[in-house]
């Protein structure tokens, strides 16, 4: 009993000290470890994100860090027929492994695209609405990549930021205004709560 008791306060203390390490030197999950971004989400659900993102058939919108495509595959039916889906990621694998799973579904509308997203490769105003999910907290430079966003987004344009308990990198609410508000994003709406949210801003 005493020795699994110790055995389980070690694993507590590894997890929280890499915990620890992660929020200080914010990184990619890599893609080795994308179980974690497979497992279904309860609070961060895509019903929830499609309520406060409110897509349009025909809109241009960007997910940053799709990961293996967990809302981009329903994001890019949301726009379908005519509008777009760009995904952007640091990591290659991501979005071949989305990709792989965009065309066993027959989608034809996400154009994929390898950068980070303190730099995006895109020209001012050119998206209708952008959402991170689980992303923004592995950013080094948030506030950078909050401004690059407010650059593409149409004016007007809406960003939606989706975090939640237990991701070592979540970003609280009050941090993300105070962040966003920096980057020049308005406040919008909010769904959730302390632990798993979406909020949405929009580029006035
Ligand atoms: C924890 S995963 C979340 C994936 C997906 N949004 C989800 O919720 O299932 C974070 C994703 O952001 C990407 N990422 C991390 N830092 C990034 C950066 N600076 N620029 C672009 N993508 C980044 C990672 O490669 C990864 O795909």
């Amino acid at each position: 009993m005493l020795v699994i008791g110790a055995a389980l306060a070690g694993v507590g203390l590894l997890l929280g000290y890499r915990a620890a390490r992660w929020r200080k030197d914010p990184s990619a999950c890599p893609y080795g470890q994308r179980l974690w971004v497979e497992l279904p989400r309860p609070f961060l659900g895509r019903t929830r994100l499609r309520r406060i993102l409110a897509p349009q058939p025909g809109q241009r919108v960007l997910e940053i860090g799709p990961g293996t495509g967990y809302y981009a595959l329903h994001a890019a039916r949301w726009v379908a027929p005519n509008g777009t889906l760009d995904i952007l990621d640091v990591q290659q694998e991501m979005l071949d492994h989305t990709m792989r799973r965009a065309g066993g579904l027959g989608l034809t509308n996400i154009a994929p695209r390898r950068a980070d997203a303190r730099t995006l490769p895109y020209p001012d105003d050119t998206f209708d609405v952008a959402y991170l999910v689980a992303t923004l907290g592995e950013i080094a430079d948030q506030e950078r990549a909050l401004k690059e966003i407010r650059r593409v987004l149409k004016p007007d344009g809406r960003l939606v930021i989706g975090e939640g308990f237990p991701d070592p990198h979540m970003v609280r609410f009050e941090t993300l205004r105070a962040r966003a508000d920096s980057a020049g994003l308005a406040p919008e709406n909010r769904i959730g709560g302390a632990p798993d949210y979406f909020a949405s801003f929009r580029a006035p």
